[in-house]
């Protein structure tokens, strides 16, 4: 299926890894021109010259912290007039009692996961709405739906993402500019790898057996984790011409972790 976006720009802010790469990947193959960030620069030109050679793409990779400013500043001086704006980053860390999390720990995953996704969608939707066509993709959590502890650093910041992204899409929906998120569970990716992989190695296990600790330890129906790639297919599809009458959805995809009937 043709999604239709061939030739849009695109920016993917975190895309040298996990859910991020993989929309790197989906996008590419539909033939968007790519500007990619991260902060690392080694991975993310490795990520771009991997997908670039798949795919033919024009992907151009951005070292920069889109937490920041300046960070911000050089990624949209690399695109000053996207189409299409997918952000994402690393999970925040897990947390245990709620007591415990310091304010830096609170102002940290606040300047990352909910006032970097704003600033960039307040830098780049007028933009879109002059031109007649954007798509915006937050890449946030299922813990942003479905509460619990140990994700206090992670859904807090992005239901308050869910909510503002929301009410902006209903502001610029007349003008085709569509603004979604897309909520993931687990996924194999390159945190969740370093993550497990330390676990096991402190459990004297291996990763996979601490992915199927997980999987039993909360149902999760699919009995799996899932694969970034297919994650980054529903972002282009969430920024494709077909998604012109999309407008405000939140996408969970866990696997059937979030027990709830819509
Ligand atoms: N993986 C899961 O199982 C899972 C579960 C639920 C929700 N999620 C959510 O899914 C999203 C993606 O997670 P993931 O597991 O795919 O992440 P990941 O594999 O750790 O990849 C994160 C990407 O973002 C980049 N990044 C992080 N902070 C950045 C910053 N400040 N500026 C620029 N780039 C930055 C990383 O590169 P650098 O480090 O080099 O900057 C990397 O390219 C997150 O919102 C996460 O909360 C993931």
């Amino acid at each position: 299926m043709d999604l239709g976006i061939k030739g849009r720009k695109a920016i993917v802010n975190g895309g040298s890894a996990g859910m991020g790469k993989g929309s790197v990947r989906a996008l590419a193959k539909e033939g968007c021109e790519l500007y990619v960030s991260a902060r690392g620069e080694e991975r993310l030109e490795k990520a771009c010259e991997e997908i670039a050679k798949e795919t033919g793409a024009n992907i151009t990779p951005i070292v920069a912290d889109h937490s920041t400013d300046e960070g911000r500043e050089r990624i949209l001086a690399a695109c000053p007039e996207p189409d299409i704006l997918v952000g994402t980053c690393a999970p925040p860390p897990t947390t245990g009692d709620y007591r415990t999390i310091s304010t830096e720990a609170w102002e940290s995953t606040l300047s990352i996961a909910l006032l970097s996704p704003v600033k960039f969608m307040q830098a780049t939707i007028d933009g879109m709405v002059q031109r007649g066509w954007g798509r915006v993709v937050n890449i946030g959590t299922g813990a942003a739906k479905y509460p619990a502890q140990i994700r206090i650093l992670s859904g807090p910041p992005r239901a308050a993402l869910v909510n503002y992204s929301v009410a902006v899409a209903h502001a610029v929906a007349k003008h085709n500019v569509t603004i979604n998120n897309i909520l993931p569970g687990m996924y194999h990716t390159a945190t969740i790898h370093d993550g497990y992989t330390a676990l096991a190695e402190k459990n004297g296990t291996s990763y996979d057996e601490e992915v199927d600790k997980f999987i039993k330890e909360w149902r999760i129906p699919a009995e799996k984790f899932g694969n970034p790639d297919d994650l980054g297919a529903f972002v282009a599809m969430f920024c494709s011409e077909q998604a012109n009458f999309l407008v405000g959805q939140s996408l969970v995809i866990d696997g059937g972790i979030g027990n709830t009937t819509f």
